[in-house]
């Protein structure tokens, strides 16, 4: 079976044409980053980033096709992100998906934006098997999952504010960083000394898997004020910040990761979403794997921000899991809002 993959909840759209065969296998993928377009604001500007979803979703299904080599008349199933998300970004997403599959009389598979990152090292060479503990760490959400099988959530934990991928964005605004400055202030600080400046851990203590992150960043607000207070920062104290507070948010998912790891005793962990790109978050959750004796999955890189392949393989596996696809012309309505434990249903 050959389903195309649609994603457009936030700020990139993604196409991506997925073969059920065999073990199945991702033929092509392609996506476009709004990140341009919303730089200038500091942030998603929603509005603007439907219109340019409405742009770029024809082209960049001419691309999938063409670079795979497939023909439109050959797609069995079309997947693609209902939620959650912003409401227009997701609309055009799902007018497209349901104007396509009604021309070509093929069904559609909504699909739950983290449900398409949670599954997503589903798509490398050495794939996780069913159960493991998922951490989905990304600009919207920040989540403990212990994941059975497809379409088997249980949430253990979550942020009671912002997203760790938030927090990181908002730090980096601090240091004068574009957005969204996750990957530039992890790139910082690498250049940063450890233990130089040092932040709290929030709620490492705490008796749960939950997580806290706004507290965090007023912190590091708080320092930016008070370490420039008489004179602009310099390059090594602002690397000196982005350390101590990206260690800070390091020493609290591995914790916490690690528990729920003890907690339910199974032997996979992964690390999903965009933050999960980051190398030093990375460094310390396969030591700590290795120390704790389970082993840790991670999207590719291409994979760990919002992409069509990761909706694609998500919609192949439900239905070959027997979750039921809507048929095409019965009408759509996206979910901006929309909790993943309560995806039990089609
Ligand atoms: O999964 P994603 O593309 O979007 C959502 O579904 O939210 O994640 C984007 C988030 C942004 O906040 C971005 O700054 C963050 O992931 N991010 C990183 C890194 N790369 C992306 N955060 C920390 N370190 C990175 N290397
Ligand atoms: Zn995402």
């Amino acid at each position: 079976m050959l389903i195309l993959g649609i994603e457009s909840s936030c700020d990139e759209t993604g196409l991506a044409l997925f073969n059920t065969a065999g073990k199945g296998r991702l033929l092509r993928h392609a996506l476009h980053t709004q990140i341009a377009l919303h730089q200038a604001y500091g942030g998603v500007v929603p509005e603007l980033a439907s219109r340019d979803h409405i742009r770029r979703v024809v082209p960049l299904l001419r691309k999938t096709l063409e670079d795979s080599g497939c023909d439109l008349a050959e797609v069995d199933a079309i997947a693609y992100t209902r939620g959650p998300g912003l409401a227009g970004a997701l609309l055009v997403g799902a007018a497209f998906a349901e104007g396509l599959a009604f021309s070509l009389d093929v069904p559609l598979i909504p699909v739950h934006h983290l449900e398409g990152h949670l599954l997503s090292p589903l798509l490398s060479s050495n794939p996780p098997g069913f159960p493991f503990i998922a951490l989905l760490v990304s600009g919207g959400h920040s989540q403990l999952m212990r994941v059975n099988g497809v379409g088997q959530y249980a949430l253990l934990g979550e942020t009671l504010d912002d997203a760790a991928g938030e927090a990181f964005d908002k730090t980096a605004a601090l240091l004068g960083l574009p957005y969204p400055g996750g990957a530039a202030l992890s790139a910082l600080a690498e250049r940063g000394q450890p233990g130089h400046i040092h932040f709290p851990r929030p709620m490492l203590r705490s008796n749960d898997l939950n997580f806290s992150f706004s507290g965090l960043k007023t912190a590091a607000l708080l320092k930016v004020r008070a370490l420039g207070d008489s004179a602009p920062l310099d390059d090594q104290t602002c690397a000196d910040i982005a350390r101590g507070f990206q260690d800070a948010v390091i020493d609290v998912l591995v914790e916490k990761s690690a528990r729920a790891m003890k907690d339910c005793g199974l032997e996979r962990l992964v690390v999903a979403g965009g933050v999960g790109a980051n190398r030093e978050l990375r460094r310390r959750f396969d030591l700590t794997a290795e120390a704790q004796n389970f082993t840790v999955f991670y999207p590719e890189p291409e994979f760990c921000t919002d992409n069509g392949a990761m909706i694609a393989l998500a919609g192949a596996l439900r239905f070959q899991a027997g979750f039921p696809a809507a048929p095409p012309g019965g009408g759509f309505s996206v979910k901006p809002r929309w909790p993943l434990e309560e995806r039990l249903d089609g």
